[in-house]
């Protein structure tokens, strides 16, 4: 086989004719002065290349996104920089004030990313209403040099318009190195007290090369000196102090601050007495001592508005970064992300109003301003207890016994570049969350989503399993409980990530190779677009692990078919999830939604199979578009199967729907039917070919008693007994994922001119579109938050605040075209 395939625009047509042959590759070789001889390792070097250049634009940003505002770079034990700061009003409550991890209700009248582009930078906004004060971070890049460029940021306080005249801030910028290397404070301005103007740290370690790391003087006012006798601390001053760390507390850093704190306090106090105390922004500072260590705090004091600037600046690079870059720099790139925001993720009628521009774009910078890199060792439990294997009746028993029993392992240390749920509440990689973050980004940045996936591949052990949840290292664990940190290898998970594999094959095949002078020229264009042969290869290379995982899949996950007399077209397609209890089945992602009960052996779960589907077609078109054609035979083949046995094996002829299947108490095969979004799980995955069965999908999702709500579908009919019921997760709210798959098969239908129901599908599509976006802008207007799932009678956002992953797929929906119905009724005469 070639390595040379045709470019895009001939991909796909059956009937080449010599002449058109031809032409494919003159344009495939246009992209190579090398003759094609050298085809092989020269694609190989291209992705390399590529995979260079974008590691270089993406070795720094806000990756620490458990944190108002972290930088690092994606390298497992590096420099890292951080941020506090707290009002220093009184003595007691200055503790509770201080800010540094994302939590949720701690007095945050919202926060994030207003523009954020992974490639350049962006500015962030945080509402601290809690401390009086807007702080605003805007994070540049600059590339050049060696070692994945500089960058900079601007630290901005503006008081709220409750706050005193003389608010008093206290603001703590923070560097961090783990691993091999220095960073230390250059001692030329040091004074004993403080420093009076900028601060300089000189660094080096082996992948960064060496740099300076510039803290400015900035501007603002300091509180004076009231106090008669308590001098050592000049406000004006910068205060730095230098702490080594064992590298496993590094990043404790609010804890290592209070200990230093309290202990300066505790001097003091004695020194003054209670009653004759200096003011509390002057106790509340770390002692000026600069030198050498892991950790250096850098402290300044403001009375009213302040802005400094953070200056890393890579000694590669051709010039040092100074504040008049920043200044430049911030202005272009929100100029710039406008401008391409407008081409890509414009909201579309009824939406063109500014209001819903401005929610789009945020709602998309805190997908991407999300995105994060772990490093850390995770826990496993390998003891492949036959327990887990789930055959047995009264097998969750077993189950829980040998997860009690089994000791789990530390494996790894793994590295991980995600994009995250929930900055306070999620800040970790979620497998299934993950393809459906990708969507909007896709569009956006191919390259970048091309990176994340490859890193979750990079995860996945022998057997073909990838951990559901990835809680790396101990800053990780430290947000989760125990009982939910082990991993086990026969747990799955909803494959999304096979959405951007589909979508990146359809783009392979739809691009005519760009010429666009953007693309060549930008450095947000695709460069695998750019260049087909690389792009192939990167899927060569990625097909032996998607089939591995695929493989996987079909073994662990495989149900029952021949035992219980089911009639169905194929006797291998059907699949029941592993990790049931009688409550919950985690590993579905639909945690609490009403299965069978009580568990069985026998069941089949019809939204597994609906997944499996698709992650059969996805299979099928890219080893169709390697020209893996043995490959192609057998994924068709099963595919197939999979679409005749969602009918045979899940259609309900009584309840005119989908449903789960389960084994009675006379061992006869039966069905289960919660309506809800299970039942919608093959239209919603492109399985449902029959006419009818269309039509009563979507009568169930059209039906104001069933799923249909004024703001999205909701998780499970009104008229279910669990309706509202127990944990009430997926049980009625309104999720933005399984509504945008919704949407999108809506779009479909209505403009598919063969299908009889397309002027319906229209009208739901219309109106669920402006429901959901309307819904979500709503609650963030009110809040300044989007939320983890939606109230499906009020609207109100609930459970976790600032999520900001699959919730931010309404930037999608939003730049999705309105179908006029007039086009609809005109195609049907
Ligand atoms: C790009 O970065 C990833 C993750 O840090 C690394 O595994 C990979 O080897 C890098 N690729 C190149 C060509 O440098
Ligand atoms: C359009 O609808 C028809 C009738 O339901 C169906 O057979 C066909 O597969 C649909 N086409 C696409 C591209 O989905």
């Amino acid at each position: 086989m070639t390595p040379l395939r045709a470019p895009s625009g001939f991909a796909g047509s059956s009937a080449r004719s010599p002449m058109a042959l031809l032409a494919c590759i003159l344009a495939a070789l246009a992209f190579f002065t090398t003759p094609l001889v050298a085809a092989s390792a020269d694609t190989s070097t291209a992705v390399k290349e590529i995979e260079k250049a974008t590691n270089a634009s993406l070795l720094w940003g806000p990756y620490k996104p458990n944190l108002y505002f972290g930088v690092r770079p994606r390298i497992p034990k590096s420099l890292a920089v951080g941020l506090l700061w707290a009002k220093v009003e009184d003595y007691t409550s200055v503790q509770h004030n201080f800010r540094h991890t994302c939590e949720q209700n701690e007095g945050m009248a919202g926060y994030g990313w207003d523009v954020f582009d992974p490639r350049r930078g962006g500015r962030q906004t945080i509402h601290d209403a809690g401390n009086q004060i807007d702080i605003s971070t805007e994070f540049v890049k600059i590339p050049g040099g060696e070692h994945g460029g500089s960058w900079a940021v601007r630290v901005k306080g503006t008081p709220r318009p409750d706050a005193p005249a003389d608010l008093k801030t206290t603001v703590i910028s923070y560097a961090s190195l783990e691993g091999l290397g220095t960073v230390a404070p250059k001692d030329d301005n040091e004074e004993e007290l403080g420093y009076p103007g900028d601060v300089n740290f000189l660094g080096q370690t082996p992948e960064l090369g060496k740099f300076v790391l510039k803290v400015t003087k900035g501007k603002g006012e300091h509180p004076a000196e009231e106090h008669p006798e308590y001098q050592k601390k000049p406000l004006d001053h910068t205060f730095v102090h230098s702490f080594q760390v064992p590298e496993q507390a590094i990043w404790q850093v609010k804890n290592l601050l209070f200990a230093h704190l309290k202990q300066n306090v505790e001097a003091v106090v004695k020194e003054y007495g209670q009653d004759h105390m200096p003011p509390p922004e002057q106790i509340y500072t770390i002692i000026n001592k600069p030198g050498m260590g892991s950790l250096h705090l850098v402290q300044k004091v403001f009375e009213g508005p302040f802005e400094f600037d953070v200056l890393y600046s890579s000694a590669s690079a051709p010039n040092e970064v100074t504040s008049d870059v920043v200044t430049e720099e911030i202005d272009a790139i929100t100029r710039d992300f406008s401008k391409r925001y407008d081409k890509i993720l414009k909201p579309q009628a009824p939406f063109d109003d500014e209001h819903y521009e401005e929610f789009s774009r945020s709602l998309f910078s805190n997908l991407v301003g999300g995105i994060g890199y772990f490093y850390g060792d995770e826990v496993v439990d390998r003891s492949n207890d036959p327990a887990y294997e789930e055959e047995d009746e009264g097998f969750w028993e077993a189950a829980a016994e040998a997860r009690a029993r089994n000791e789990p392992q530390l494996e790894g240390p793994h590295e991980l570049f995600t994009s995250i749920p929930s900055r306070p509440f999620f800040p970790r990689g979620f497998l299934w969350d993950e393809g459906f973050h990708l969507l909007p980004i896709v569009d956006w940045d191919i390259d970048l989503t091309l990176q994340i996936i490859k890193s979750w591949f990079n995860l996945m052990d022998e057997d073909g399993w990838i951990a559901r949840e990835q809680i790396l290292g101990l800053e990780a664990r430290s947000k989760v409980p125990p009982e939910f940190q082990v991993q086990y290898p026969h747990y799955a998970n909803p494959p999304t990530l096979f959405f951007i594999l589909s979508a990146f094959t359809e783009k392979l095949k739809s691009e005519v190779v760009s010429t666009d002078q953007e693309t060549v020229a930008g450095q947000t264009g695709s460069l695998y677009l750019q260049n087909h042969a690389a792009a192939v290869q990167y899927l060569k290379d990625l097909y032996p692990l998607l089939k591995r995982h695929y493989q996987w899949f079909r073994r662990t996950q495989q149900g029952d078919i021949k035992s219980y007399d089911r009639e169905a077209f194929s006797s291998k397609e059907g699949y029941r999830w592993r990790g049931r209890t009688p409550r919950h089945i985690l590993t579905s992602g639909l945690d609490d939604y009403p299965r069978a009960q009580p568990p069985h052996p026998g069941e089949l779960h019809v939204d597994l199979l609906s997944w499996m589907g698709m992650m059969t077609r996805s299979m099928r078109d890219i080893a169709s578009f390697l020209d893996e054609d043995d490959d192609v035979a057998e994924f068709s083949k099963s595919y197939e199967a999979v679409v005749r046995n969602v009918d045979d094996l899940h259609w309900s002829e009584t309840h005119q729907t989908y449903c789960d299947a389960t084994v009675d108490a006379y061992d006869e095969s039966t069905l289960v039917c919660h309506k809800g979004y299970i039942s919608l799980f093959p239209f919603l995955l492109g399985l449902v070919q029959s006419p009818d069965r269309l039509a009563a999908v979507l009568d169930l999702l059209a039906d104001p008693d069933e799923l249909w709500s004024d703001h999205g579908i909701r998780s499970l009919s009104k008229r279910d007994p669990a309706y509202g019921t127990d944990e009430n997760y997926w049980r009625s709210p309104v999720w933005l994922n399984i509504n945008y798959l919704a949407v999108a098969r809506l779009f479909d239908v209505a403009n598919n001119k063969t299908n009889p129901h397309r002027a319906r599908a229209a009208t739901l599509y219309n109106d669920l579109r402006r429901n959901l976006v309307d819904t979500v802008f709503e609650s963030w207007q009110e809040t300044g938050f989007a939320w983890e799932q939606y109230n499906d009678e009020t609207g109100k956002g609930q459970r976790t605040q600032h999520f900001t992953g699959w919730t931010s797929l309404v930037a999608k929906i939003a730049a999705m075209p309105e179908v006029k119905k007039a086009q609809v009724a005109h195609d049907e005469l």
